[in-house]
């Protein structure tokens, strides 16, 4: 075993430590693919003003860190994001790990995210076991489901049968689709913004080195009457056979609409189409209305169901404040415990006109919690009630159900685990 505790570095990556970095990125996530310069030369341009934090034992990388800040939608709809502290390529080299380098990458991280003033954090977990003791809440779930295709719909929401869905190659939704996500994505809490250069690697524009790019995709685009793209699908499909039966499937790994006309004219699409047995649709909401279009709701069942998304709060009231609550008006004390001491407190909310004000008091709390209890519930989706429940959320049961009602939100989300 090498490297001592008490030895190892952690600071930031120089351009020249950069191959190194990736490489080590690669090898702990298990990922196959030789890291060459021209490799690196390509992934490069997506780190752009991001901080990459390297764990160095002598001149080796042996755990890895990467981090910026980028407005995060939060409810309240378009234009209530909030600027939030970004975390990805997490890893600790096997020889290293247990140790406390993650300890010390990430609690540095996210003490500086709060110097700047930004309100919370946010990441991908690869295990739930990981980031609940640094504050971390799970925050937004994802399905994947399978539709027996074909599959009806019943119910079809006025005006989609003015949407014209065409069949486009991949490259030709450069155009239209980064702003139709980025519209959508504005009105989704949690959704991660794709930047310009995720289109143009996502859409084969920049293909990686060594990257397959014989693996055809197919791209829906949706226009509604007046010619606007409104909706976007992007799949692979897999044809097989088995004797002189079709069992064919079709992987939609992308699909967002601006209305539920849109995206719903997308699914009558993908769900009807000839010699296509399954669909599979993944990185859907947890409420993903579709099966309630359906004819027969169990043609279009969960197959995998997980948190994915992680918010971690390091203000507070400035995390209230910025998003908007759709919740019965009402005030309570509320007291927060952070064992990093990044975001405890004791406030009394008042929720009035669809707006929350912290302000700083010393009365006895209704409610009180850990950092991460508030955080999971934060966006909306992760019922205070049930963490209550869980005993990580204490209180007087009707102070308890208030604050969940109002933290509460409701339009469903399309979070695009893809722009990390
Ligand atoms: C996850 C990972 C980064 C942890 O790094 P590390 O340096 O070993 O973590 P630390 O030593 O700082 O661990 C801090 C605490 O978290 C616990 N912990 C860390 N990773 C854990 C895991 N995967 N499951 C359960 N507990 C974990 C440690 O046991 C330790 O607990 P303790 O203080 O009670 O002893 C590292 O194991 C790794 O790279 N794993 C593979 C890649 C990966 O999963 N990355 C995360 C992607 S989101």
């Amino acid at each position: 075993m090498s490297g001592q505790q008490g030895q190892v570095e952690v600071r930031a990556v120089s351009e020249g430590e950069r191959l190194a970095w990736l490489r080590s990125v690669a090898r702990t996530f298990l990922d196959p693919a030789v890291i060459t310069e021209e490799g690196l030369r390509h992934r490069s341009p997506s780190w752009e003003g991001h901080r990459l934090t390297g764990a160095f034992d002598g001149d080796r990388v042996v755990g890895t860190y990467r981090s910026w800040d980028a407005p995060l939608p939060v409810p309240g709809g378009a234009g209530h994001g909030v600027l939030a502290d970004h975390v990805s390529a997490v890893t600790v080299a096997p020889t290293h790990r247990r140790r406390g380098l993650l300890t010390r990458m990430i609690t540095a991280d996210l003490r500086a995210a709060r110097e700047r003033g930004v309100p919370l954090a946010y990441l991908v977990a690869g295990e739930a076991p990981i980031y609940g003791r640094f504050g971390f809440g799970a925050a937004v779930g994802t399905q994947s489901l399978q539709v027996r295709a074909p599959a009806p719909l019943q119910h079809v929401p006025a005006g989609a049968e003015d949407v014209v869905v065409e069949l486009v190659e991949d490259a030709d939704l450069r155009p239209e689709a980064p702003a139709l996500h980025a519209s959508v994505a504005a009105g989704s809490p949690g959704a991660v913004a794709r930047t310009q250069r995720w289109w143009d690697v996502a859409l084969g524009l920049d293909p990686a080195p060594g990257e397959d790019t014989k693996q055809r995709r197919t791209a829906l685009l949706a226009r509604d009457a007046a010619g606007a793209a409104v909706g976007v699908a992007r799949y692979r499909a897999q044809e097989q056979w088995a004797g002189m039966r079709h069992d064919s499937t079709v992987e939609v790994t992308d699909l967002f609409a601006a209305t539920p006309a849109a995206q719903a004219a997308l699914w009558q699409h993908l769900v009807s189409m000839d010699v296509v047995d399954t669909v599979r649709l993944t990185d859907r909401p947890l409420d993903d209305p579709l099966p309630e279009l359906l004819h027969d709701r169990r043609r279009a069942l969960p197959a995998e169901a997980s948190d994915q998304f992680w918010a971690r709060l390091l203000d507070v009231p400035a995390a209230l404040a910025a998003r908007g609550w759709l919740g019965p008006p009402g005030a309570c004390v509320l007291e927060v415990h952070d064992a990093l001491g990044l975001a405890g407190g004791r406030w009394r909310l008042e929720l009035a006109g669809g707006r929350v004000e912290a302000s700083a008091t010393a009365d006895e709390p209704d409610v009180t919690c850990d950092v991460g209890a508030l955080s999971a519930a934060y966006l909306g989706q992760t019922p205070l009630v049930a963490l209550a429940a869980a005993g990580r959320v204490r209180g007087e049961a009707p102070a308890v159900a208030q604050l969940s009602a109002q933290l509460a939100w409701q339009p469903t989300t399309w979070p695009s685990h893809t722009g990390f």
